[in-house]
């Protein structure tokens, strides 16, 4: 199979698709692999790094679409790219569909089999190909809380560890999924005061077994959250309702109890976040000050560090792409169940329930199109 790696073109995006490490796997099988020229740079890896392993390296994103059978992508293919795009062309890649009618109507048109990252998904209910970006997000958050505490950022001079004599800073978690935690462990191993709120007591059971001692579980209510709020100095939002909007568990009022100069660090900004004064912001301008209170709220946070990103995204991606290539997309999905929940499109046809309902779009069973 030929498989392609365009670069990326989406504002500020730095990741790619595939390392050298997997370009050199897929050529062990026995696959052609086509790289555009630069596509690895913002992460650290040359061309010749992709060379060196045997692939081919092209000048072009429109050679890249036209040869390769199987496209593999960071993010959703932005309106240049449509074009490249063609019937029985596999993508695999980010889509997030529900967000873009225009999108889905482009790739339906194509009639490409869209395979999308965020919707493969383990019999646990995990979601393995959005869990590496939370835990770069969740670990993220707690430098940019420690970053922005800082005098000469605007922050109230707070040191997150504190040192011996004086008291570390207080950091107040809302969710300890794969973000929470993350998050948890980060600050707590910088020495802070923690303390996490979650819903689920399952999860509350979990945590306490996983996380050291300066870590205070708490279940999430409204009592809790506001006796915790006026001594937090860094707040980090990390809540999630599966396709729902976060809830808003700060409301604007809440934020004269806090301390002035505390950060809110809104990780779940990008399903509309959890902080009532939270609205999305980008790495080039990552912060704004509500009441005081200095709100970092970038809604692509993984972004900031694409390196680590990349590595992280494609050590999760990988093995599904060989196994696309190695098999087809039909025999791949057939034989994995995970991979399957991850159709969204087949040659003009919707197959994720969620993408059609959203548009109202006509459903087909993805079982009787693989
Ligand atoms: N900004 C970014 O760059 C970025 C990157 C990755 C993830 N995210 C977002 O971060 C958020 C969290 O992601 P995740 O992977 O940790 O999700 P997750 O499903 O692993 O965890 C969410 C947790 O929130 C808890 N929760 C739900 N309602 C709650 C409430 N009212 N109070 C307290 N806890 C509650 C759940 O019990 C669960 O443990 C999501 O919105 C995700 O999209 C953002």
């Amino acid at each position: 199979m030929i498989v392609g790696v365009p670069k990326e073109i989406k504002t500020a995006e730095h990741r790619v698709a595939l390392v050298p490490a997997g370009a050199e796997s897929l050529r062990g099988d026995g696959h052609s692999v086509l790289v555009e020229q630069g596509a690895g740079v913002g992460s650290g890896f040359a061309d010749d790094a992709y060379r060196a392993v045997g692939a081919t390296v092209v000048s072009t994103a429109a050679e890249v679409w036209a040869k390769a059978e199987m496209i593999v992508k960071v993010k959703e293919p932005i309106e240049p790219e449509w074009p490249g795009m063609r019937k029985g062309q596999v993508v695999f890649t980010y889509f997030h569909f529900a967000a873009s009618e225009p999108l889905t109507r482009a790739v339906i048109q194509s009639g490409v089999i869209a395979i999308a990252y965020e919707t493969v998904q383990l019999a646990s209910g995990e979601l393995p190909l959005l869990t590496p970006m939370s835990e770069v997000a969740g670990r993220m958050a707690v430098q940019e809380g420690a970053k922005y505490l800082e005098k000469v950022y605007g922050g109230s001079g707070i040191l997150l560890g504190g040192v011996p004599g004086v008291l570390p800073a207080e950091v107040l978690i809302l969710g300890g999924g794969v973000v929470g935690a993350n998050a948890a462990k980060m600050a707590a191993g910088l020495a802070a005061h923690v303390t996490l709120l979650d819903l689920s007591l399952d999860r509350l059971r979990y945590l306490a077994d996983v996380l050291p001692p300066n870590v205070d579980l708490l279940y999430s209510n409204r009592h809790n959250l506001l006796e915790q709020l006026h001594k937090a100095d860094v707040v980090i939002g990390a809540v999630l309702l599966p396709g729902a909007k976060a809830p808003k568990l700060v409301r604007r009022d809440d934020l004269k109890v806090m301390k002035p100069g505390s950060v809110i660090v809104d990780v779940a900004v990008d399903q509309g976040g959890c902080i009532e004064t939270t609205k999305p912001t980008t790495h080039e301008h990552p912060t704004y000050v509500v009441d005081g209170i200095i709100h970092y709220a970038v809604a692509n946070m993984p972004g900031g560090v694409p390196r680590t990103s990349t590595l992280a995204l494609t050590n999760a991606t990988f093995p599904y792409a060989k196994r696309l290539a190695r098999h087809g997309w039909k025999q791949a999905c057939r034989d994995d169940g995970a991979l399957f929940q991850g159709l969204n499109v087949i040659e003009g046809k919707v197959v994720y329930p969620a993408v059609a309902e959203a548009f109202g779009l006509p459903h087909a069973d993805a079982k009787g199109l693989v």
